[in-house]
């Protein structure tokens, strides 16, 4: 012991932080968006992150861990320590926890917001655990979500690298950009680690951007050269790197292990079906995994060109309906 340890040192050592260690039976708990436009889309994005099940709307369990801040509709979670449907059982289970720490502190979301009991239910997590409540910097993080079914407490998990969530706000927007979280979560169903990835109608650079920072080798290209210009400066912007080009998609080179993209679908713009079923018979040469949103049915167009759909989502059908086909191209 140094001359300067403090006086309660052996208090300190005596309380580390204790939990109950990961076992085979580990349930992990993300929480995504309510929203019921983009229910259908957040859940197929969460399955394509960890095997698992909607118990409830906006709540995922899994058996491994989600780093939710990597997901466009994630926004929350953390390894499941108690599961109660009343007051009670809640005491019970958190009680036999025996949670050690020198400082914790609890995170409290209600899903929805008029789920009642979020007071009650802190209060004896707070009773239950050994250590002083510290919101501002916690040794053990805790997280309850209190919901119509019950409580659920976790201990929060490593949220993951959410930096993509920056390229919402692009020095050079497109009026019809693609709302990131929706790019993001057509990045996470379709790509791979390690993988190249390809939009060959990339505008002001959202999916190259989102790529990149999700550390893949991003390739990006445009009929219009000052939008290629815009997107370099955008992801520039952000310190990431693509490689972009100004080419007519129907006559694009680049190969890539996927692409990811969205055509222009009659906002402004819009692809004749010559030209669209040009552009199809050409993506097909340059990648064997293909995902495409629009505001149009592609189905036709898609299997005319040899495309097998695997999954066609669909995307706020209230507002502004869009469609994402997921799709692979057979050898040939
Ligand atoms: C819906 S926007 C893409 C928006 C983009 N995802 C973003 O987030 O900014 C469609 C883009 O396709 C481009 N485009 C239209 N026809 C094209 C073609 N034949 N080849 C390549 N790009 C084309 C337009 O210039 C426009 O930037």
């Amino acid at each position: 012991m140094t001359r300067d340890a403090p006086d309660d040192w052996y208090r300190l050592s005596a309380t580390a932080v204790r939990v109950p260690p990961v076992g085979p039976d580990a349930i992990y708990c993300t929480l995504f968006t309510r929203e019921a436009g983009f229910a259908e889309l957040a859940e197929a994005e969460l399955r394509s992150l960890a095997d698992g099940h909607v118990v409830e709307p906006g709540v995922y369990l899994s058996a491994s861990p989600i780093r939710w801040a990597e997901a466009g509709f994630g926004t929350g979670g953390g390894r499941q320590l108690a599961f109660a449907t009343t007051l009670e059982e809640l005491r019970a289970q958190v009680a036999a926890l025996d949670l050690r720490t020198p400082t914790f502190g609890i995170k409290v979301r209600r899903v929805p917001r008029a789920a009642q009991g979020s007071q009650a239910a802190k209060k004896i997590i707070a009773d239950c655990v050994t250590g002083d409540v510290d919101f501002a910097e916690p040794r053990l993080s805790l997280f309850l979500i209190v919901s119509h079914r019950g409580f659920r407490l976790l201990l929060e998990g490593d949220p993951g690298d959410g930096r993509w969530r920056d390229s919402a706000h692009k020095p050079h927007n497109l009026m019809i950009a693609i709302p990131v979280r929706i790019g993001q979560a057509m990045l996470n169903l379709t790509a791979r680690p390690g993988d190249s990835l390809l939009d060959p109608f990339c505008g002001s650079g959202t999916i190259p951007l989102l790529a990149a920072l999700a550390g893949l080798t991003a390739y990006g290209s445009d009929i219009s050269a000052a939008w290629v210009d815009n997107a370099a400066a955008n992801i520039a912007h952000f310190g990431a790197q693509a490689t972009l080009r100004r080419v007519d998609a129907r006559d694009a080179t680049q190969r890539a292990d996927c692409i990811v993209s969205n055509p222009p679908y009659g906002v402004f713009s819009h692809l004749e079906a010559d030209a669209l079923h040009a552009v199809l018979r050409n993506l097909k040469r340059l990648s064997r995994r293909v995902t495409l949103v629009s505001s149009e049915h592609l189905e036709d167009a898609l299997v005319a060109a040899g495309y097998a759909i695997s999954r066609v989502l669909t995307v706020e059908p209230e507002r502004f309906e869009r469609f994402i086909y997921l799709t692979s191209v057979p050898l040939a």
